[in-house]
């Protein structure tokens, strides 16, 4: 129990705490009586077992540390994040004990689903292509298409009750977990809890989440690490994907989390009456038609693309940024920038750009054991 209030300590309570400790350097026999306890709360004991490990995250080359993002009230743990893995794939969640998390977000497409639009527990279809779960830990500018949720957490609580999801209420799925054995020990050893909660739940998944990490691709071998060369016709890809050539980099990004996880409009639609994308969550007309850039990382595997799923291959997505741009009022003045209608590749820049975007296939997140089913 010590150990989870410990690292459960708000900045608030950390300064006050810093006041403490600074009325106690005036009574030194209680600060000695104060470390006897302190570190009395952190041996194990018997008649508290639910101490936790905490989860160390392997950072590949390339990419930032974490902690900064991990929320103080959700600090990862070894326990945390075996139990948002259980469920993560346990259709427990559902209305009908049907669909998981997992069923729309599959580990070998990126934890993304190949179909259009994912189909909810009674057959219902959504309008939106379910996203890939890809270094999200990192994400700071809202969770969803347009950004709607602030956090991992927040966002993990919100396919349970949609009705195009999982189709339940959270008191249903509340009284399943809680009448299950085995969760009521794994919530007690994660988080110390005899009742297990909706906040909880999600404080678990988004644990898992943050696990998800890609960064071992070929690009990431030959850009962070060194360690190989890219093929000539990847070369050239590369130049014009960070170049005006094609100019993906922009919104993309280079190196890390290959994306800016911000907000445009990269010229798809004159008419947005359709999904008015950011539009919905801010309110503000010049963020019609835009939709959060999303990661290219395993875009070989990710398909369709789009916010609507609306292409089905790279070679779609390519033609596109190449010839179909259409202006509106919100485009993205970078996307006027690279020519009328496009960057106007030929083919071989199209194949060469193609090759450089598989590049970013990362073979061991897609089948690495760690973020696979753990359930028998
Ligand atoms: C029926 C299919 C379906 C199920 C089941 C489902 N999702 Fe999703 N998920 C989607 C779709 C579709 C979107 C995009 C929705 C939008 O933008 O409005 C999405 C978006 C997300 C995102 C946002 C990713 C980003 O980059 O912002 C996360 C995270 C996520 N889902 C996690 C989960 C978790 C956790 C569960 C289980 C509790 C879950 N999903 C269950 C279809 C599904
Ligand atoms: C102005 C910013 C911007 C630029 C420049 C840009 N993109 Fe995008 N890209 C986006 C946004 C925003 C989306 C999502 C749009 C949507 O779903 O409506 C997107 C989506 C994609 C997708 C689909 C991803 C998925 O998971 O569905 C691919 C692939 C892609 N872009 C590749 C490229 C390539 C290749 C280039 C360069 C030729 C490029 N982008 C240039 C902003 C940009």
């Amino acid at each position: 129990m010590c150990l989870t209030q410990s690292q459960n300590l708000t900045f608030r309570q950390l300064s006050s705490l810093n006041s403490v400790m600074q009325l106690m350097s005036r009574f030194y026999p209680f600060v000695l009586l104060f470390a006897v306890l302190v570190s009395a709360c952190n041996q194990p004991d018997d008649n508290d077992p639910y101490l936790t490990t905490p989860y160390v995250l392997q950072i590949p080359q390339g990419l930032p540390p974490m902690d900064a993002f991990i929320p103080l009230n959700n600090p990862m743990t070894v326990e945390g994040v075996a139990l948002g893995r259980k469920l993560f794939y346990d259709p427990i969640l559902s209305g009908d004990n049907t669909q998981a998390c997992a069923h729309c977000h599959k580990q070998e497409f990126g934890f993304g689903d190949p179909r259009q639009f994912s189909e909810g527990i009674d057959g219902s279809i959504g309008t939106r292509q379910a996203m890939s779960i890809i270094n999200l830990g990192w994400n700071q500018f809202g969770f969803f298409w347009d950004g709607r949720e602030a956090t991992l957490e927040d966002q993990a609580l919100k396919p349970v009750t949609n009705p195009v999801e999982m189709n339940t209420t959270w008191p249903e799925v509340e009284a399943k977990l809680n009448a299950d054995a085995t969760y009521k020990l794994l919530f007690k050893q994660a988080y110390n809890v005899d009742y297990i909660d909706s906040l909880t739940v999600a404080k678990a998944i988004a644990q898992f989440e943050r696990i998800l990490i890609s960064g071992n691709s070929k690009f990431d071998k030959w850009y962070n690490q060194q360690s190989i060369q890219l093929s000539e016709s990847e070369l050239r890809g590369f130049i014009l994907y960070n170049g005006e050539g094609a100019d993906c980099f922009h919104c993309h990004g280079l190196g890390g989390l290959i994306t800016d996880n911000r907000f445009h409009n990269n010229g798809m639609d004159t008419d947005f009456s359709a999904d008015e994308g950011r539009y919905l969550v801010t309110g503000n007309d010049a963020d019609k038609g835009k939709f959060r850039t999303p990661t290219l990382r395993n875009i070989e595997f990710t398909a369709p693309y789009m916010h609507d799923g609306r292409f089905q291959t790279i070679e779609q997505v390519v033609d596109h940024y190449s010839q179909h741009i259409l202006p509106s009022a919100t485009i993205d003045p970078l996307m006027e920038l690279v020519g009328n209608g496009g960057a106007q590749l030929t083919q071989q820049d199209k194949d060469d750009l193609i090759a450089f975007l598989k590049t970013f296939t990362d073979e061991g997140f897609l089948t690495n054991p760690e973020f696979s089913n753990p359930n028998p």
